[in-house]
């Protein structure tokens, strides 16, 4: 599907053009053989009318069994995303306060000044849970590091966040602050990226997850697995 056109259109978690899949799989929950045909052939042939009045183009040029593959893929995203997101144990902001090595590197600055009130190191970015950011409104978090790429190929970047955040790869902002936007895909070539993430918490219950799709994976893994 990274191959093809299916993510020009559809985002997993958010709405474009098309509906996201994750949508889509909780829209369908026990899917039988006449949903999945349906499917396929709205897949092959396009058509539009049961989400928010878009159009999808045909792919006849697409073989009935990837297609069906891609149904069956699209169809079990809503288990997916509560595996992906048991896969990082929550952290709080102040756990990486005292570690000196990691991936990632963190430092917390009050907003608007580049004074460093406190920085830490972790190997994950997954802060989630009742006190992930507590007592952290209105200070600005960066979290920065590198990731090796060794195979190459497209990469979705995931940046699951419920405060205001940007993501930079290689000094370009690829993820915005909006809210909309919190899914990325990027041809990586083989080597070594710079990550920067900016946040910015609203509460201290906040999520922040930064996770991607590589080339041969089934779905979204925590950057740091
Ligand atoms: C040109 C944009 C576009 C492209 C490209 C596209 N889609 Fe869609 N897709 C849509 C729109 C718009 C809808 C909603 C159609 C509707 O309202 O009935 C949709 C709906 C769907 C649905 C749900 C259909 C339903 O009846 O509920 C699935 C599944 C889907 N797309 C999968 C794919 C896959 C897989 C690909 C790649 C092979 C793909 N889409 C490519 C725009 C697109």
């Amino acid at each position: 599907m990274l191959r093809n056109d299916c993510f020009a259109c559809h985002s997993v978690v958010d709405r474009v053009a098309g509906p996201p899949y994750l949508d889509v799989s909780r829209r369908y929950l026990s899917p039988d053989a006449v949903l999945k045909k349906r499917l396929a052939n709205k897949i092959a042939e396009g058509g539009g009318g049961l989400w928010y009045g878009g159009y999808m183009s045909p792919h006849p040029l697409l073989k009935l069994e990837q297609i069906d593959a891609m149904v069956d893929w699209v169809l079990a995203i809503h288990s997916m995303e509560q595996i992906w997101f048991q896969q990082c144990t929550p952290q709080q902001v102040s756990d990486w306060d005292l570690m000196e090595r990691g991936r990632f590197r963190m430092e917390v600055s009050t907003n608007g000044n580049s004074e460093v009130l406190r920085s830490g190191h972790g190997d994950q970015v997954c802060f989630w849970g009742a006190r992930a950011f507590a007592s952290l409104e209105g200070k600005m978090v960066q979290v920065s590091g590198q990731v090796e790429v060794k195979v190459p190929g497209k990469y979705l970047f995931r940046l699951h966040k419920t405060g205001v955040g940007s993501l930079k790869i290689n000094d370009q902002v690829v993820i915005r602050e909006d809210v909309t936007d919190h899914e990325y895909i990027k041809e990586l070539s083989e080597g070594s990226y710079s990550l920067v993430l900016n946040y910015q918490p609203v509460s201290a219950s906040d999520t922040l997850i930064l996770s991607w799709m590589t080339p041969s994976a089934e779905y979204f893994t925590v950057i740091g697995q």
